[in-house]
């Protein structure tokens, strides 16, 4: 192979942290707090990220607003997860979700609060006392702009604790000698010059893919960059046939109409006029978990029970609600509603539809964070110098389905978990030898390939390509012959990529290649997708198939591990779900059939 043309700037780091979202910026935190040397590489500017899209707030078992207790909250995750989740990470994320809250209250997240100055909490779907007994109230709120208010305050932290960023940088791959990582290269966008980051650990907090699907609530940059190297470096993807739909995604435009919303008393109707939720969850009704709430919208408007004239949506109501609590605790969802449907909430009913929002799959992690890997038979296998957090991982804490507000925890907790296994395994200051040219010279010789792709097709047809095949193939409901030729489709647009034109040649500010990287990143994480859903045959949590309507424990209770090679090679593997808990301060959770 010639050598390509490019200079790398080095730089040598402690731990290099990619992406500046909740999950990387709480780790780069915890990081440099803890002296070690950590650089962290964000495409946007850290405040930024997805996680400032986060809304209706973060779960923990303070008991600000009626009795609760952390094993409650554990209980009603692993249920959540329709019991795919690893219950010793749920412990620990459930547990450690006390002490990282009132971590985030002292470094100064202004949490809205209770008239006697605790922090606010507010009910969410699937959030119970006494172990489905009663309603919680779990959900720690600032306004609906929870993730606003984190953001920026893990940011002001990091800033404070002297971690460097490195903003507009895009990472192209992972280094990778021996099996181990070594750092990454990036690319930076202001000057068009190539970086290698050299450290003992890495650790990717590249969010979620939702940007593999047409109708999503994430922000245009979610394209699971950090997954897509994973897959490039010969690892698996966990879990990726789950992919969440929030029920209220606004009509049209998919933005996100919080949970929270139906957590102040919103409620949903159909084309007759009927609150229909108590119709599908007696008990939960309109605040039974997502999967549940968006596969019942679904068969509303598939029964011809919808709303407007092509009856594909169905209404969110808020009228009814006291202004002044719309003001106080709504005031962002009111503006989006105003903005993206022309609704004034205190008057008029949302039209939403269920959205793509989160991916309950990803790279599979151990509960310190340490991607591991399936190696002589043990699916246990941390690999050397990698670490994944947040959306990017899969610890997994939400198995098949996550509960609204355990995504902002699970950010915060392992991102912490992250920064506190850094501080036992690296020493400050340690050296070893730069990763060698050979090394990372296969990663600029496809940068250099994509740069100068001369196709006849445009990235954006094939992303497009991508998101359709996505969106009716690999929807609310599948079955066996729809997710098969979904696979064969997307064989087809993977392999349009021979083909693919980008027009810009420069380094500076080059958006036709970036885009061109990412959806390099997104499509093996479609396939992943597609595969692992055909694969599964049973209906669990967010995974619900027409052809195989039960849950099968006797043969699926378990993680799906996915391969992708050569592009289009898909090899599936598993790994047994830890039914073992942490501690012995909860009984094992019995298995039983779904009840909301
Ligand atoms: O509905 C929401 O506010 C979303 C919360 C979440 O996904 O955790």
């Amino acid at each position: 192979m010639a050598a390509t043309p490019y200079t790398l700037i080095p730089h040598h780091y402690d731990v290099i942290v990619v992406g500046a979202g909740g999950a990387g910026l709480r780790a780069t935190l915890g990081l440099a707090e803890r002296g070690l040397k950590t650089a962290c590489l964000s495409k946007v500017f850290p405040t930024r990220s997805h996680t400032v899209a986060a809304q209706g707030g973060i779960s923990a078992a303070l008991g600000n607003m009626g009795e609760d207790d952390w094993r409650w909250h554990m209980y009603d995750t692993v249920k959540g997860s329709d019991w795919l989740g690893d219950q010793d990470a749920i412990e620990y994320m459930c547990r450690e979700a006390i002490p990282a809250i009132i971590e985030l209250e002292h470094y100064g997240v202004p949490f809205s609060r209770t008239q006697d100055g605790r922090i606010y909490q507010r009910p969410f779907g699937g959030m119970t006392t006494h172990f489905g007994e009663g309603k919680a109230q779990r959900t720690c709120a600032a306004a609906d702009q929870t993730g606003h208010a984190i953001l920026h305050t893990l940011y002001q932290q990091s800033l404070k604790h002297a971690a460097e960023f490195f903003v507009e940088y895009i990472v192209v791959d992972l280094i990778m000698e021996d099996g181990a990582c070594r750092g990454v290269v990036a690319w930076r966008l202001e000057d068009g010059s190539m970086h290698l980051f050299s450290a003992p650990m890495t650790i990717l907090a590249t969010g979620g893919y939702g940007r593999c699907y047409f109708s999503c609530t994430s922000a245009h940059t979610c394209t699971g960059d950090g997954n897509g190297m994973v897959v490039r470096a010969g690892l698996p993807l966990q879990d990726m046939e789950f992919v969440q739909f929030h029920p209220t995604g606004i009509y049209g435009a998919g933005c996100l109409i919080t949970e929270g919303a139906r957590g102040e008393g919103g409620y949903l109707t159909n084309s007759e006029g009927e609150a229909f939720m108590p119709r599908y969850a007696p008990h939960a009704k309109d605040l039974a978990s997502r999967d549940v709430v968006s596969r019942a919208i679904t068969v509303e408007i598939q029964e011809g029970r919808g709303v407007g004239p092509e009856r594909d949506h169905v209404l969110l109501h808020l009228e009814h609600l006291d202004p002044s609590i719309i003001e106080e605790r709504l005031p962002g969802i009111s503006e989006t509603a105003r903005i993206f449907s022309g609704v004034d909430v205190t008057k008029e009913p949302i039209p939403v539809q269920p959205t793509v929002h989160y991916n309950m799959g990803g790279i599979p992690t151990n509960l310190h964070g340490e991607v591991v890997t399936l190696r002589d038979g043990n699916p246990e296998t941390p690999v050397p110098g990698l670490m994944a957090v947040g959306e990017a991982a899969c610890v997994s804490v939400h198995g098949a389905n996550r509960l609204g507000s355990n995504s902002l925890l699970d950010l915060v907790v392992f991102g912490r978990a992250a920064a506190i296994r850094c501080a036992e395994l690296i020493t400050p200051g340690g050296r070893r030898a730069a990763p060698s040219r050979a090394s990372y010279e296969p990663i600029l010789a496809r940068f250099d390939r994509l740069r100068h792709a001369d196709g006849s097709t445009p990235t954006a047809a094939i992303r497009l390509a991508m998101q359709k095949t996505m969106q009716s193939h690999a929807s609310v409901f599948r079955r066996a012959d729809t997710l098969a030729s979904g696979v064969e489709k997307l064989r087809s647009v993977i392999d349009s990529m021979s083909d693919v034109r980008v027009s810009d040649r420069s380094l500076i500010w080059n958006t036709d290649l970036v885009e061109t990287l990412e959806l390099e990143n997104l499509l093996p994480q479609a396939l992943a997708t597609l595969a692992a859903a055909e694969a599964r045959e049973e209906s669990r949590g967010a995974h619900a198939r027409d052809d195989f309507p039960e849950r099968d424990d006797v043969n699926w209770l378990k993680h799906s591990l996915v391969w992708i090679a050569d592009r289009t090679r898909v090899t599936i593997d598993h790994r047994p779900v830890h039914l073992r808990t942490l501690t012995d301060e909860v009984e094992v959770v019995p298995l039983k059939k779904r009840v909301y």
